[in-house]
């Protein structure tokens, strides 16, 4: 049984980030969320304190998994909660080119290892980019989302034709 950190901007979480959370506790044991700034993304929809409460919510069936936010840089956050390796999903192509590099660097600033994780092939098409914008618009979202996301959404931005 090893813990690893499963590190990610998470704004928001959706179903994807859930079956990589689902498939880290059935193959390592005990996985901290880590809730980190992604500096190439703009400021975030959800504070980080927003997104750590609705994650917390969505992964409460799952008494192996903690939800903590970091700041500064996610091989700092495995040494400071002794986690054996982080963890990353790949969706796509595109995903293990950005993966791999960040993968590499990692490792040769700090001698933590990545492991990667393919998403379930029906979950590949969604990314919290998309979400955003959809929810934004006054789209439904909920098929994407566990439900705390979805209500926190609704909260934000009134679905059209509900207010
Ligand atoms: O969900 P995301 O936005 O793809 O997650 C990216 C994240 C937050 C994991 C990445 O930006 C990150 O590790 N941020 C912390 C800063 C850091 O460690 N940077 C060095 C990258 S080699």
């Amino acid at each position: 049984m090893a813990t690893v950190l499963y590190p990610g901007s998470f704004d928001p979480l959706h179903l994807g980030h859930i079956d990589v959370i689902e498939q880290s506790v059935a193959l390592f044991g005990k996985v901290i969320v880590g809730v980190m700034h992604n500096p190439t993304k703009p400021s975030g929809m959800f504070t980080l304190e927003q997104r750590v409460s609705m994650i917390k919510e969505s992964i409460s069936y799952m008494p192996s998994v903690k939800v903590v936010a970091f700041e500064g840089l996610a091989v700092d956050a495995v040494k400071q909660v002794k986690a054996a390796f982080i963890v990353k999903g790949l969706r796509t192509g595109g995903d293990f080119e950005v993966e791999q590099q960040m993968a590499h660097t990692n490792h040769a600033v700090s001698g933590v290892r990545t492991v990667y994780l393919p998403c379930k092939p029906a979950l590949v098409s969604i990314s919290s980019r998309f979400i955003r914008e959809i929810a934004q618009y006054g789209g439904d979202v909920t098929s994407l989302v566990p439900a705390p996301v979805a209500s926190g959404l609704a909260t934000q931005f009134p679905r059209k034709g509900t207010s």
